[in-house]
């Protein structure tokens, strides 16, 4: 018994343990339940009565030594790990929060999908604009107010630079570079020399829907956009179109979709029982002719949406400032909303 003691205290004092491996076959070895130093006290109990004493003595300092020995060897691993890598690879990892997505992604995401079920595509443009994409090549007529420094940002004049005021800019842009059929979304930032308010905000998103090709008619834009109101919010909902103008389309309309309330009355249709959510209209011949596209082979509609206001009606913010005061309170009530 004393020399299995002591081939063991040898054994041990040469070994050296370098892995993680290792480390865990040294502690079966001595240490585990099968291990030497069990088998040493399960023998103890045939040691003669004399001897107890001594042979329990250094039994026992067997274990203080091989307990150390491993817990020593424990510690050298992981101040390795620690200093190998800089990072202590033992500690256990922290949790990393993660975020959402931002309410007004939500929606546009949702609306792109909606039209990209019925063969829409996605184009974006420059949010720093020229006079010619903004205005002119959409048939605005120098007098029109948007012109003018009160509604708009201008970076630069002559020639006139200025920040998007509409997605309806990325239109020329797609009908400049791509021949009919077009059939395309393009969604983007845009910006308005407005005061802010709980209503109104200098930037917000649009938008826009353009489709261009032979034999396009007004029943097309119609079906096209009661699809959307339909996959947005809902099956049983209405939409209505009331004329209305724009330069660039002719004949224009707003539409409204029906309100939650039924018609009954709230207040957030104003009791009008409708919700007007997009400017929209047949494409002008003269902008289509001013892109290169022969307006008496193509006809096609165009249609524009505020992504805030859309976003307003689905999770009933009253108040569009919200959206971009990144309030972390605010934003983590979409977490679900994926
Ligand atoms: N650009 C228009 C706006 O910002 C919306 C619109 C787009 C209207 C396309 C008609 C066609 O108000």
């Amino acid at each position: 018994m004393q020399d299995k003691i002591n081939r063991i205290k040898k054994e041990v004092s040469d070994i050296k343990v370098a892995t993680q491996a290792e480390l865990e076959d040294f502690r079966l070895k001595y240490l585990s339940k099968k291990g030497s130093l069990n088998g040493l006290f399960d023998e103890f109990k045939n040691v003669a009565n004399e001897q107890k004493k001594e042979v329990g003595q250094r039994l026992n300092e067997l274990k203080v030594l091989l307990s150390n020995t491993y817990e020593r060897f424990k510690g050298e691993m992981e101040s390795r790990q620690t200093t190998e890598t800089g990072n202590d690879l033992t500690r256990s990892g922290e949790s990393i929060a993660i975020g959402s997505r931002h309410p007004i992604s939500i929606v546009r995401n949702e609306i792109c999908d909606i039209f990209a079920r019925i063969g829409f595509t996605v184009a974006e443009g420059p949010e720093m604009e020229d006079d010619w994409h903004v205005f002119s090549a959409l048939n605005f007529p120098p007098e029109h107010p948007a012109r003018d420094m009160q509604d708009t940002f201008f970076i630069a004049q002559q020639p006139d630079i200025l920040l998007r005021t509409h997605t309806s800019s990325v239109q020329v842009r797609v009908m400049e570079t791509t021949k009919p059929p077009i059939r395309m979304i393009m969604p983007g930032r845009v910006f308005r020399n407005e005061v802010i308010s709980a209503r109104s905000h200098c930037i917000f998103h649009q938008v826009e829907g353009l489709y261009v090709a032979e034999k396009v008619s007004f029943a097309d834009l119609k079906q096209t956009l009661m699809f959307f109101a339909r996959e947005m919010f809902g099956e049983k909902t209405q939409i209505r179109l009331r004329p209305s103008f724009f330069p660039f389309t002719e004949p224009s309309a707003e539409m409204d979709v029906s309100c939650t309330c039924n018609g009954k009355g709230c207040n957030l249709c104003k009791h009008t029982g409708w919700l007007e959510i997009m400017g929209c209209g047949m494409i002008d011949p003269n902008v289509l002719e001013s892109n290169g596209i022969n307006s008496e082979k193509h006809s096609g509609f165009a249609f524009g949406m505020g992504i805030e206001r859309i976003a307003m009606l689905r999770f009933g913010t009253k108040d569009i400032r919200m959206y971009f005061e990144n309030d972390v309170r605010f934003l983590k009530q979409f977490s679900a909303a994926i």
